[in-house]
């Protein structure tokens, strides 16, 4: 037995900050205000949206004792403490996250905000003036029509629309407005307004469609200007063939759109540009696009200046009016998905005259840019894959299995340009994404290419990063950095499976990673706009379909709670790492009705309903065991959101329906005398333990035996995705933390780091990696590790009872093989961070805890301790 010794240093560091507005009152500042969870958002379509601050103050035990919010349309006077609009007057109050409830918001109206913090001693800390911006917020307010050319689904070429005008007087503001059935590109006077991708983001396209806002009053000019809009298909006109019949997704149509431009001049009068019979359409170079295979280019087909004023676009043709794609069209207010990282080849082989291979050397989810010179009419393509064949060629047959092509026109993951002759041609597709790390460009006659010629560039929805890893050992880092790249990679307006081989919204996948993405990225507004895509495709008796959004396909296969338990488990998870429940409550009916789904289905409380542990290493436990359990935890979080609510009613109910859920479970698979799980696997004795299903009196038991089972396995893996959520955590939380290390460091099969000594820089579909089936190499649904670095090493953890870490359970494991470890998030308070080193004997721990929250501090051997905010250095021996 240790004997143990703690010590506590409080080291408060003051620091001097400048308070921005006035005043020598503040020792900190309010760092970060958002408005929907984004900072400074324009196209705000709720009436009541919810504003929040980060106060950034590193005195010992500070905390705010009150706030004042003022809401106005006039920034001077929101500065002068006056919010016309709107002010709380003096609330006595810790929250940093407020609904808006002043007056009624006006559409297209911009607002400034800000916050006054009181601390315990009085003093005030005044934020600096913010802004929103409203949107349309509703559909009436739409002005333009929705428009397109008269080509057919089949039509293969992406369609350029054009508008010229005349501004009449001097531009004060001016925003822009898009909404598109497909994808699209904006450009204003030969520009490419904004940098956003592959917008607007994937959604049920016949029940909701997202438009994009833009502030566009830097890009226009006084006289004549152009706007110029280029249509993608996207998953709204998907040409390419599949298993999962995205071709016969019932909205399926030509792209269409719907633009309104509003100009304010600087007399105070406005006018707005819209989409109608006016503007001309033309065929573009893109003569093929699919966002599931490639794009194809011809460049000879350019015509320079269509978005700029004074082309000639006498010979294009008229526009047709078409129906809305939906009577249901909102704000996208969600992070975009943009060119995120400029990746240079690593290296380049030339294979002969006319083949190149080029290897970015890690695995991607995005695009490459080529550079290349050539005669008129040479055919250069473009593969793009994750892996090379012996003879340097690139290797697709991993990835393009379930691809169902009806002819050769359409090569999976390969782009084709159209050389047009004159001087360098440079060509990124626009309405594609791919999976790869290597790039074979081949062409009809010799081009001459270096290793410069070829750019790849990582693509994502680009949340901020608010997540660090760093371990005394390095393989720990590599796996930490593998698997944000494919979370990363996975993250596309909604979370998917793999970038190459589907981009399909597994949800099984995604509920697997959702913590490890919250931990590390600021990901809410990805995930609220995909439990909205959830309503949207939810069927009134309750059940999800597998993958959402879907064309249809999903609604029979691989839908049981062990997939589709996301309608509860992100909603849940979300309100715990940002302590706001807005999501949970729009989500509540639907978890319900989910709830009350399987109830109906499954009297007994136990469900065979479910795909199981899915791609195991060699075992597969029973479906019934896997399947019940995520029933559990749907049935909880709905026990516990009802009680959250005050629904008392609904909690009674679901709290005993919970309990006879867990003893059917416990019923049928715990042995009671051994402390055993079915026959004892990896998976059936790990799930109970993380989901809170084992009787408190045998949690001690079912732990043991779980590590004995680790232990006859050789600290080997042996577990399919969802025995990979709960082994490491199973562990470290029941006291086998070094167990859950030498499982996570592990090098050899089956093991992360057995992919990572062969060469991976994403977590991989299968942990055999001569598998010759299900061998993607960029799947996140193995990615719970990410986040068990955070909880199991950093010991980092959101407690339920006090959510969005105002209150942190800090829970270390100083683990034997690490000399050092450190792991910090940014949640809604601010920077929390462990760091820990050993000292001789002792290991020394750096903790930060952000003003206005606290943190229970639990050290093996010790009793918790209660912490508060500053920064603190505690040594344990
Ligand atoms: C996907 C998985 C998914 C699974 C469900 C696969 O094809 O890539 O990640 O969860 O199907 O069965």
């Amino acid at each position: 037995m240790l004997k143990l010794s703690i010590k506590l240093i409080v080291l408060c560091t003051f620091f001097i900050f400048q308070a921005k507005i006035s005043s020598s009152q503040t020792k900190g500042n309010i760092v970060v205000q958002k408005v929907e969870h984004i900072i400074n958002p324009i196209g705000i379509d709720v009436q009541h949206p919810r504003l929040s601050w980060l106060w950034n103050d590193s005195r010992e035990g500070v905390f705010q004792t009150a706030y004042q919010v003022y809401v106005g349309e006039d920034s001077l006077s929101v500065l002068k403490d006056e919010g016309q609009q709107w002010s709380t007057g003096k609330v006595a109050s810790d929250a940093n996250l407020v609904k808006y409830a002043g007056g009624e918001l006006k559409p297209f109206k911009k607002y400034y905000w800000r916050v006054d913090l009181w601390d315990q001693s009085g003093k005030i800390v005044k934020g600096d003036v913010a802004s929103f911006e409203m949107g349309m917020m509703n559909q009436e307010n739409w002005q333009g029509a929705w428009i397109s050319d008269d080509s057919g689904v089949e039509v293969k070429p992406a369609a350029y629309f054009r508008k010229q005008f005349n501004p009449s007087k001097k531009i004060k503001t001016a925003r822009a407005y898009i909404a598109v059935g497909g994808l699209y590109e904006l450009y204003l006077n030969g520009k490419k307004v904004g940098n956003h991708r592959l917008d607007p983001a994937y959604t049920r396209f016949d029940r909701r469609n997202l438009y994009v806002s833009y502030d566009v009053t830097e890009q226009l000019q006084q006289g004549d200007n152009a706007i110029g809009v280029l249509l993608g298909n996207g998953w709204y006109n998907h040409q390419s063939t599949a298993v999962w019949f995205f071709d016969k997704a019932p909205w399926r149509a030509r792209p269409t759109f719907c633009l309104d431009l509003k100009i304010t001049y600087e007399d105070g009068t406005t006018e707005t540009i819209i989409t109608d019979k006016s503007w001309k359409t033309n065929l573009s170079p893109i003569i093929f696009n699919s966002i599931y295979t490639a794009e194809h280019y011809d460049a000879r087909l350019e015509q320079p200046g269509w978005d700029t004023p004074g082309f000639d676009g006498s010979k294009w043709k008229d526009v047709v009016l078409r129906a809305a794609p939906s009577q249901h069209i909102v704000s996208q207010v969600m992070h975009p998905i943009r060119n995120v990282k400029r990746i240079e080849a690593k290296s380049m082989q030339k294979l002969n005259d006319t083949t190149y291979v080029f290897d970015l050397g890690r695995n991607i989810a995005g695009v490459s840019e080529l550079k290349v010179k050539g005669k008129e009419g040479t055919v250069v393509r473009l593969k793009h894959g994750e892996r090379l064949y012996d003879n340097g060629h690139v290797d697709i047959s991993n990835i393009d299995q379930h691809y169902r092509p009806t002819d050769d026109k359409d090569p999976f993951q390969t782009d084709i340009l159209i050389l047009n002759g004159k001087g360098e041609n440079t060509f990124m597709p626009k309405f594609n994404y791919k999976g790869f790390q290597y790039v074979e460009v081949t062409s009809s006659e010799p081009v001459t290419l270096k290793q410069e010629s070829l750019i790849g560039y990582f693509m994502h929805s680009d949340v901020p990063v608010i997540g660090k890893i760093q371990a005394s050992n390095p393989l720990i880092n590599k796996i930490w950095e593998a698997t944000n790249s494919s979370y990363l990679s996975n993250l596309f307006g909604y979370p998917t499976d793999c970038p190459q081989r589907e981009k399909n919204g597994w949800t099984g996948d995604a509920h697997i990673a959702i913590e490890t993405g919250l931990y590390s990225f600021d990901g809410i507004t990805i995930y609220e706009k995909w439990l909205a895509d959830h309503r949207d495709e939810q069927q009134p008796n309750g059940v999800l379909p597998s993958i959402i959004p879907t064309g249809g396909w999903g609604y029979e296969w691989g839908n049981g709670p062990d997939w589709t338990s996301t309608i509860a488990l992100i909603p849940w998870n979300v309100y715990l790492f940002y302590g706001d429940s807005t999501l949970l409550l729009d989500s509540y009916a639907s978890i319900k009705k989910y709830v009350n789904h399987i109830d109906a289905l499954y009297p007994s409380g136990l469900t065979t309903w479910g795909l199981g542990d899915w791609v195991p290493v060699k075992s597969k436990s029973p479906v019934e065991l896997t399947s019940s359990i995520y029933y559990y935890a749907d049935v909880q979080i709905l026990s516990k959101t009802a009680k959250l609510f005050g629904n008392q009613q609904d909690y009674d109910k679901y709290t005993a329906l919970a309990s006879k859920i867990k003893n059917a479970i416990n019923q049928k698979y715990l042995n009671k005398e051994t402390g055993i799980y079915g026959t004892g696997l990896q998976t059936e004795l790990s799930m109970p333990l993380f989901w809170g299903v084992v009787p408190n009196e045998l949690i001690g038991k079912v732990a043991k035996n779980l590590a004995d089972r680790v232990s006859t396995d050789n600290f080997h893996l042996d577990v399919g995705l969802l025995g990979t959520k709960s082994i490491l955590n199973a562990l470290s939380e029941n006291g086998y933390a070094d167990m859950a290390y030498k499982i996570a460091a592990q090098e050899d099969y089956p093991s992360w780091g057995w992919w990572i000594k062969n060469g991976a820089t994403t977590l991989y579909e299968n942990w055999n990696i001569e598998s010759a089936s299900d061998i993607s190499m960029n799947h996140i649904m193995f990615g719970e590790i990410g986040a068990w670095l955070y909880k199991g090493l950093g010991g980092i953890k959101p407690d339920p009872e006090k959510p969005g870490f105002k209150n942190v359970l800090i829970e270390p494991h100083f683990v034997p093989g690490l000399d050092s470890f450190e792991a910090s998030h940014i949640g809604p308070y601010g920077e929390i961070k462990t760091a820990w080193k050993r000292k001789g004997k002792k290991v020394v721990l750096n903790l930060t805890i952000p003003a206005n929250s606290t943190a229970t501090l639990l050290l093996p051997s010790q009793t918790p301790k209660e912490i508060v905010a500053g920064t603190h250095v505690i040594e344990w021996e």
